[in-house]
C-alpha cells in the first residue's frame, strides 16, 4: 500500500508527459527528414527541380519520347530507360549526360542509331535536366 502511494503520482506524471513530448517532438523531425533524404539520394549537381524540368524536355523539345516512349518505357525504336538494364552505360548520372551528348552511333540492339541529343537542339543545361529525369526513372533499381 505504501508502494502504491509513491508510484501512482510518478506514473500519472509520466502518462501525462508522454503525449506532450510526442506532439512537441514530431513536427520538427518530419520537417527535417525530406531535406536530408533528398540531398543524400540525388547525384551531385542534380536537383529535384531539374528532374521536373527534364520530364518536360523529354516529351517536348528533347524529342526523347518519340523513340523511348512517353514515360521512357521503350518502343521498337529504342530501349526502356526505366529499368535496371543498361546496354551502353552504367546508368550513372554522368554517364547519361555524356551519352545524350554523343548519342549511340552503333546501337547494341536497336536497328537505327541515336544521333547526338536525339537530333534535337536542346542546350547543355537542358541536357543536364533531361539526364536528371532519365536518371530518376531507374533510381533504386
Ligand atoms: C531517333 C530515336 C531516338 C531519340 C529521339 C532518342 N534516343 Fe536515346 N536511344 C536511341 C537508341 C537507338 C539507343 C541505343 C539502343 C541500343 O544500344 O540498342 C538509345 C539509347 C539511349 C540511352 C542509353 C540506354 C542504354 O540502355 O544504354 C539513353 C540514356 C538515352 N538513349 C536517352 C535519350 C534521351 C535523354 C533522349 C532525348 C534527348 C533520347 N535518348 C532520344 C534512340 C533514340
Amino acid at each position: 500500500m505504501t508502494r502504491n502511494a509513491t508510484w501512482s503520482p510518478s506514473l500519472a506524471v509520466m502518462i501525462g508527459l508522454l503525449p506532450l513530448t510526442g506532439v512537441v517532438g514530431q513536427p520538427a523531425v518530419e520537417e527535417a527528414r525530406p531535406t536530408v533524404l533528398q540531398s543524400q539520394e540525388l547525384p551531385a549537381g542534380v536537383t529535384a527541380q531539374m528532374i521536373t524540368e527534364g520530364r518536360q524536355i523529354f516529351t517536348g523539345p528533347g524529342l526523347c519520347s518519340t523513340c523511348h516512349g512517353e514515360n521512357g518505357e521503350g518502343t521498337p525504336l529504342a530501349p526502356s530507360l526505366g529499368d535496371a538494364t543498361w546496354l551502353n552505360i552504367d546508368g550513372s548520372y554522368d554517364a547519361i549526360v555524356k551519352l545524350v551528348n554523343t548519342g549511340v552511333p552503333q546501337p547494341k540492339e536497336a536497328m537505327i542509331p541515336m544521333v547526338p541529343k536525339g537530333g534535337s537542339t536542346i542546350t547543355d543545361e537542358q541536357v543536364r535536366a533531361v539526364a536528371a529525369y532519365v536518371w530518376s526513372l531507374s533510381k533504386g533499381k
